[in-house]
């Protein structure tokens, strides 16, 4: 953390829950973290249940993202969601190039690119997921494998596109696992992304952008993670799901 960038805390909800589930997390978690001043935080619901929350959170601090969007403006895209739908009922925020996407869905990085330009291009702030695989880290590829992942989604971008641009680190082989990233490995590939993007955009765009940490977030965790210089906040699935334990995150500094 430096208190230069405003930290953001991010509940990644994934497919959990329904509509009534959600109102209820959302009205809870906007109580809980109604005190929290120094830092944003994001909730993420699946796109069915984006209105129900949208209504709870209304007037409340607490921004409102998707888990995804389509990178097409509109058309004959079945099942696809764009920018703009979610734009009109409330979403600030999206979550881009998960690695649940890449994994599930096949999705590459070209790809993940013109989703985030669709993003930008619509006014949303996009959270540009990389991480390696466990392979990668234990083949020594993990600052190579972020920063093509980083390279190819930001190409084409100008420095006031890239300044919107919120980062997460998250490593495959942390999410759902209990396995966090020990504070040292995330610091080495934070302050890495943050060179990346230095040398892509500059020193005052660098020196702006939140990286995020996502990877078994927990609020015994939290404060570790956060003493980091370059850790900007996180991006939590698991331990969001659970108002208690989500505000107790965002309140890491209590
Ligand atoms: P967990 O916190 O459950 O490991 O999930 C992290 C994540 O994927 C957030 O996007």
């Amino acid at each position: 953390m430096n208190p230069k960038r405003r930290p953001l805390i991010a509940g990644n909800w994934k497919m959990h829950g329904d509509a009534a589930w959600a109102a209820a997390l959302a009205r809870e978690v906007a109580h809980r973290t109604a005190r929290a001043r120094h830092c944003d935080v994001a909730v993420m619901p699946a796109f069915p249940l984006i209105p129900a929350v949208a209504r709870v959170l209304e007037g409340s601090p607490v921004a409102l993202g998707a888990q995804d969007l389509s990178p097409e403006e509109e058309g004959a895209f079945t099942g696809d969601v764009s920018a703009r739908m979610l734009q009109s009922v409330g979403c600030t925020h999206v979550v881009v190039g998960h690695s649940e996407r890449r994994e599930h869905h096949l999705e590459g990085d070209d790809l993940v690119r013109r989703k985030i330009a669709r993003a930008l291009g619509a006014g949303l702030i996009p959270i540009l997921c990389v991480g390696e695989r466990l392979a990668e880290r234990e083949a020594g590829r993990t600052l190579e494998r972020v920063e093509t992942q980083v390279r190819i989604a930001m190409q084409g971008l100008d420095e006031a596109g890239a300044s919107r641009v919120v980062l997460a680190y998250e490593p495959v082989w942390a999410i759902g696992t209990g396995r966090t990233a020990t504070p040292a490995q995330a610091e080495e590939v934070h302050e890495f992304l943050r060179g990346v993007v230095r040398g892509l955009f500059g020193y005052e765009v660098a020196e702006g952008m939140r990286i995020l940490y996502g990877g078994s977030v927990k609020p015994d965790n939290i404060r570790d993670l956060m003493a980091c210089p370059d850790v900007d906040g996180a991006l939590v699935g698991g331990a969001s799901l659970d108002a208690e334990s989500f505000s107790r995150i965002v309140n890491f500094a209590e």
